[in-house]
């Protein structure tokens, strides 16, 4: 499966550079690999010096890149040689990470940073193939190795790859990427957004050594229809996929399955098991997995579940459940920019089950695969999101084309884990027709490329032409997904935390109702009356009336309070409480909880009324 990725060039010009990136390789997490992670060397280019000449022709676009292209690497050949540059004698940072917290010049810094780093590869036989993985960069990377451009990826949050089989040397490689993390219209995210646009190499990267014919990708799931058979799909890539013995283990439900290849190198599988036991937060009980062909062996841990929706129910294993949740944004815990480590995920999902949530919704783009495979681990239900927020250009072909590409790239990705439950097309989208359409042909291509999960987006609410205290969801789109959600800041935005005692939600669609935002800012340790603003008192107050309000929807079957905790935002300027922090966090930057964590620890979700037969 060849993905082509379009897209518009930055800039005031938009042209098509389409280029067909490598298919991405599933599960990352466990492959054997040499990482490329630690320190890197970097150079700053604001006027992308680097990159252009100074006509502003591109130096890639060339036959013959002169050596002041920066991903020449080049040095000076003698004492009267001109190079203005230098990786080596420039100075250092870290990878994975952002580049705004390292380095306090880089703060608020958008644009061109230049990456390098060298390194030796031993392959291990001559006749397997490398792979150069990365996690995510931010927003858009150029990457060359070796003085030849493997191409570019837009989008600051899912994975790519390329091959570099015949590029790679034994000794001193050179990879060098340009990263520029400039805002643009077309992009997805666009100009604005509530969060802080941290550039860099945010993600892991890594370098997979496979045989000629690898095992490239899986889906692994339940059949939503039958609980007790797991269907899907293995993808080998290679000279030799087709036709080809694959065995599929799953030990602990005496599954030892021989498949065999088609002419497309895939095997298509649908296996009847016994005795199976479902994944649940309660009991997230995931499965080792072992795929092998007899050159490889992959190993993954997954859980077998079944999400749908019924009526108003959400039935997660046919059982109806209410989501208890909160919002996060990728944030490392105690206030260091991008979360990308493992840890990370452990301590933002701990403050979840601290709060006794079963959900999260991991706002507003996919997160690291580390946070999936943690909410795996620890039994909680997840919302994924693609950066589809506020006024996206919803004319622009190739802005779709990077929305799509992202969506296919997170599905790609995390199909196989238990815990995401939801796909979320968009975040607070103006409606209009075109904006209609795009989120519907979003829509469509994750129910082609995943119809076992649910489809949704934080949607507008509108209030009732008669009485502006009666609220409801006119959004076009609630027409397509499964379960409708909206965003809703009544005491914060829309008067104070009284008013929620005079609104009521008038919801006609028969399906789950989902809040998917709801809260207040305060700053940690500002204490007065609960109607001063930015006490924790206030937002105490918020969360109890929200509560309240909220509780009495029929159809409520769930929420996610925003937000966990405290994120930095460029829209968020007020000195001494905000200092360019969105404060609405239960917990603040430097984890201290609030008093309304303790109103939401204590919620309890109002009973669900029996399953309507
Ligand atoms: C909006 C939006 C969030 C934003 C929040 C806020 O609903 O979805 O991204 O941070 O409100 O204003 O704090």
């Amino acid at each position: 499966m060849k993905r082509t990725i379009f897209l518009a060039l930055l800039g005031s010009f938009s042209i098509i550079q389409s280029l067909t990136a490598q298919d991405l390789l599933i599960n990352a997490y466990n492959r054997p690999h040499q990482s490329l992670n630690g320190e890197w060397c970097y150079i700053v280019d604001p006027y992308e010096n680097g990159y252009y000449n100074y006509r502003y022709e591109p130096f890639d676009r060339m036959e013959n890149p002169p050596r002041s292209a920066y991903f020449m690497d080049a040095k000076p050949s003698g004492k009267s040689d001109l190079i203005e540059y230098n990786f080596d004698t420039s100075d250092r940072i870290m990878v994975p990470g952002d580049w705004n917290t390292q380095k306090k010049e880089l703060f608020f810094y958008e644009g061109t940073i230049w990456y390098k780093k060298s390194f030796d590869y031993n392959r291990e036989n001559m006749e397997n193939r490398v792979f150069l993985y990365f996690g995510a960069v931010n927003y858009r990377a150029d990457v060359y190795l070796n003085g030849e451009k493997l191409g570019i990826h837009v989008g600051g949050f899912t994975p790519f790859n390329f091959e570099v089989t015949q590029l790679l040397k034994e000794k001193e490689n050179v990879l060098v990427l340009k990263v520029d993390n400039k805002r643009v219209k077309e992009g997805v995210p666009t100009l604005n957004t509530d969060w802080w646009n941290y550039g860099g190499i945010t993600r892991d990267v890594r370098l997979f050594e496979t045989p000629n014919c690898f095992i490239q990708d899986y889906l692994l799931q339940l059949d939503p229809g039958n609980e007790n058979q797991i269907h899907g799909f293995i993808r080998l890539n290679g000279p030799g996929s087709q036709n080809k013995t694959v065995l599929l283990s799953i030990e602990e439900l005496n599954v030892n399955e021989k498949l065999n290849t088609d002419q497309n190198g895939v095997a298509n599988l649908a296996i009847d098991v016994q005795k199976i036991r479902h994944w649940s937060p309660e009991n997230p009980r995931l499965y080792e997995v072992t795929i092998s062909t007899e050159e490889e062996t992959i190993m993954d841990q997954i859980g077998y579940r079944i999400i749908k929706t019924e009526g108003d129910n959400i039935l997660l294993n046919d059982g109806n459940i209410f989501l208890k949740g909160v919002c996060i944004h990728e944030e490392k815990p105690f206030g260091g920019g991008r979360a990308n480590t493992m840890e990370d995920a452990r301590q933002l999902l701990t403050w979840v089950k601290e709060l006794g949530c079963n959900y999260v919704r991991l706002a507003h783009y996919p997160h690291n695969e580390y946070m999936v495979r943690m909410a795996d681990e620890v039994g909680i239900l997840v919302w994924e999101e693609i950066p589809v927020y506020w006024t996206i250009a919803w004319k622009n072909e190739f802005t779709y084309q990077n929305a799509e590409n992202q969506l296919t790239e997170v599905i790609n990705r995390d199909k196989n884990r238990a815990s995401v439950i939801i796909w979320s097309m968009a975040n607070e989208t103006p409606t209009s027709e075109a904006r209609n359409r795009f989120l519907g042909k979003l829509a469509g291509k994750a129910r082609e490329l995943d119809p076992t999960r649910l489809i949704s987006a934080a949607l507008e609410q509108s209030r009732d032409p008669g009485n502006p205290d009666i609220r409801t969801i006119d959004d076009p789109f609630s027409e397509v997904v499964d379960v409708l959600s909206f965003n809703q800041y009544i005491g914060w935005y829309d008067g104070l935390p009284d008013k929620c005692r005079e609104i009521t939600w008038k919801i006609d669609q028969n399906k789950p109702v989902l809040i998917s935002e709801f809260g207040a800012g305060a700053k940690f340790g500002y204490h007065g009356d609960n109607l001063t603003r930015w006490t924790e008192e206030y937002q105490e107050y918020v969360y109890i009336e929200n509560l309240k309000m909220i509780s009495k929807i029929p159809q409520l079957r769930g929420f996610s309070s925003w937000i966990l905790v405290d994120f930095r935002s460029p829209r968020r300027p007020l000195p001494g409480i905000q200092d360019y922090w969105n404060r609405k966090g239960l917990i603040s930057d430097t984890g201290e909880k609030k008093k309304a964590f303790f109103i939401l620890k204590e919620f309890h979700p109002p009973l669900i009324p029996d399953r309507k037969k």
